[in-house]
């Protein structure tokens, strides 16, 4: 049975009737950028987790949410990923309808049924055991609340405690932002033909198996960022000063599906980005950095013959300004009338910076490491740890 088949059963709004007037647990994924330690610079994942957290406040449910916030490993870590800021955040903008809304510092207390109440537990990284998928750890989250329902597509790639492990202990649901990935991703493992596939982003190296796998599934693979120049570089071009991976790549080198900018944006100043230069890759100099990749005509005509559309990563250095193949990019698509995904953290990122162009695409995943996973596993450890639990029950 496929995954869509096997995890449709569980999703909340089929369950509506065992949803009523309980301590639901809700993991959802909140790692979100912050900015100067102190307040949240994105806040997708929070609005997109609220359909979700309507859908329970409205069968007069209590909320006990659990997230992760980035990669805490010492004590002064504690302050810079503490979730009291997300927490704050969520106040101030008055983003919950709830009754009232609190934060949990110790997973020790006792929560009392009140209806509509939602919690925010401190970041579940903070506790031992969460990223080994400790089950003492599960067991004592699981005594928050009565039903889990875990909502964190971002983090159904990651076999945690409070992603998987709580899933022993209490029965188990998936939230309408799991739904929403799960159906939409699901399109891109069936795709409508010629399925294309632009991967951008700074390594080349940690998406190696990744690239192999879908190169299986996809018509036409475009790899632009600074993953294009390790590409370039092993095939001895001179790429100047800029950023590349010494790997042997000779298999997507000889792989005919594989399509490569050939004009770029330089620089000899990375912070000026008023000094730049457009160049073809035969004219880059040995003090060049290149800081985009643009979209010459051939491109252009992969993107709008295509009909399905996968694109993860930006062209270039975005935030340092450099998004002229970004936004060449997003305008093509706009042109293409294919099912559109966008998907990764840096993209939904450079998405953020033209709104505008948000509606002219069909879905823009909330997971970054996940939804590569997805795509190229067609389900997720997290996500498959669940389901066997719940067959074994
Ligand atoms: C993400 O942002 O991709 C998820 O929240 C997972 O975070 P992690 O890579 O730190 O587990």
């Amino acid at each position: 049975m496929d995954i869509l088949n096997k995890i449709s059963p569980f999703f909340i709004d089929n369950n509506q009737d065992l949803l009523k007037n309980k301590r639901v647990i809700l993991r959802v994924d909140y790692n979100v950028p912050i900015k100067d330690n102190k307040t949240v610079l994105d806040s997708t994942r929070i609005i997109n987790s609220l359909k979700t957290i309507n859908f329970l406040l409205e069968q007069n449910n209590d909320i006990i949410l659990l997230t992760h916030l980035g990669r805490p490993k010492t004590e002064e870590d504690k302050q810079k990923y503490t979730t009291k800021i997300i927490y704050n955040f969520i106040k101030e903008n008055n983003l919950f309808n709830s009754s009232n809304f609190e934060f949990i510092e110790d997973i020790d207390t006792q929560i009392e049924y009140k209806g509509k109440n939602i919690y925010l537990v401190e970041n579940v990284r903070f506790f031992n055991g969460e990223t080994k998928n400790d089950l003492e750890l599960a067991k004592k989250y699981a005594n928050l609340g009565d039903i889990f329902v875990n909502d964190a597509f971002g983090s159904l790639h990651r076999v945690h405690s409070s992603v998987a492990g709580i899933s022993n202990y209490l029965p188990t649901y998936f939230g309408l932002l799991v739904k929403e990935e799960i159906i939409n991703l699901y399109k891109l493992l069936n795709p409508k033909k010629p399925y294309l596939i632009i991967l951008g982003g700074a390594k080349v190296s940690d998406k190696l198996n990744l690239i192999n796998n879908l190169l299986n599934k996809c018509d036409k693979m475009i790899i632009t960022g600074a993953a294009c120049l390790t590409l370039y570089k092993f095939l001895n071009f001179n790429i100047g000063k800029s950023f590349f991976e010494e790997i042997n790549v000779s298999n997507l080198i000889n792989n005919s599906s594989i399509i490569l900018p050939t004009e770029f944006i330089t620089t000899d100043d990375i912070n000026n980005p008023n000094n730049k230069f457009k160049k073809n890759i035969k004219e880059i100099n040995d003090n060049d950095i290149i800081v985009d990749a643009l979209i010459n005509e051939e491109i252009k005509n992969v993107i709008l013959s295509a009909n399905t559309i996968f694109w993860n990563g930006p062209t270039g250095i975005f935030e340092k300004g450099y998004n002229q193949g970004s936004l060449e990019i997003i305008k093509t698509l706009a042109e293409s009338n294919a099912f559109k995904v966008i998907g990764g953290g840096d993209t939904v990122n450079f998405i953020n910076t033209v709104p505008e162009y948000k509606s002219k695409i069909d879905f823009i995943s909330t997971g970054g490491g996940a939804t590569l996973e997805f795509l190229e596993k067609e389900t997720l450890d997290a996500l498959e740890y669940i389901l066997n639990v719940k067959s074994n029950i």
